[in-house]
């Protein structure tokens, strides 16, 4: 596992963009895996910004989202689908044919995540963005005694819900529930970048970094893959 810890989110953002750009570059029809939620979007606006200088094209790039609320339609702005069309996709010059999240409306929950699951397998992914939830979740793949190995729907912990209240009126419209990616989807992944900023996510990262391997903290499981790099500002790193 390596890790780059930033003076502050900018930084980290900018670290993290820099490294999605060089594999961009490198593998223009590579397959990204996307992240929602607070921390990614300045990772956007780096990669936005790329692309609007002319430095950088997503024009070869396909992409698969990590998760998605359940139920939501995707033109629900709250749905992360529009979150994403909203801070990567409409700023770029991506295919959004070739952009994938589980379909929060499906009415066969079970079809869509095996449909999602081949999905992954057929198109590799080249590098996975991670988040992290202040109770170590990642995708939503939240703490419990058995983690899923493929893509589940999931019901959310009263702190993740309390944690996305931020981003809706009141805590009582956050969904409860939503389809994930699992660990072992995660895992399929050649190379996962984890990105945390702010000292709500400093014992999760604590854990990652120096606590044991437990489905408690979901994300402690990533220092079994062979390619992770956690990038975290000095905040999120302050209790390692
Ligand atoms: C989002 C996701 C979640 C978030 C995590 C952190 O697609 O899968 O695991 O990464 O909840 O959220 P923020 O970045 O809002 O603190």
């Amino acid at each position: 596992m390596k890790i780059i810890v930033t003076k502050n989110y900018e930084e980290m953002s900018a670290q993290a963009g820099k490294l999605l750009a060089e594999i961009i570059k490198s593998k223009p029809d590579c397959v990204l895996g996307l992240a929602t939620g607070g921390t990614p979007v300045g990772v956007y606006d780096y990669l936005t910004d790329l692309f609007e200088r002319g430095e950088l094209s997503f024009a070869r790039t396909s992409s698969v989202n990590l998760d998605e609320y359940y139920p939501i339609s995707s033109s629900n702005s709250q749905s992360y689908r529009y979150f994403m069309n909203k801070k990567l996709f409409d700023r770029v010059d991506i295919d959004k044919a070739n952009t994938f999240a589980p379909n929060g409306s499906a009415e066969d929950v079970l079809a869509e995540c095996k449909k999602y699951d081949e999905l992954i397998d057929r198109m590799g992914i080249d590098v996975q963005l991670l988040g992290i939830g202040r109770n170590g979740h990642i995708g939503f793949n939240e703490p419990e005694d058995e983690l899923h190995r493929g893509t589940h729907l999931t019901a959310l912990t009263p702190d993740t819900i309390s944690a996305n209240a931020r981003f809706f009126a009141s805590v009582s419209e956050v969904p409860t529930h939503a389809i994930t990616m699992g660990i072992g989807s995660v895992f399929k992944a050649k190379k996962i970048i984890l990105l945390a900023s702010g000292k709500s996510k400093a014992d999760a990262i604590r854990q990652v970094i120096t606590g044991g391997i437990t489905t408690s903290c979901p994300a402690s499981l990533l220092c079994l893959h062979p390619d992770v790099t956690v990038i975290c500002d000095e905040d999120a790193y302050s209790l390692v």
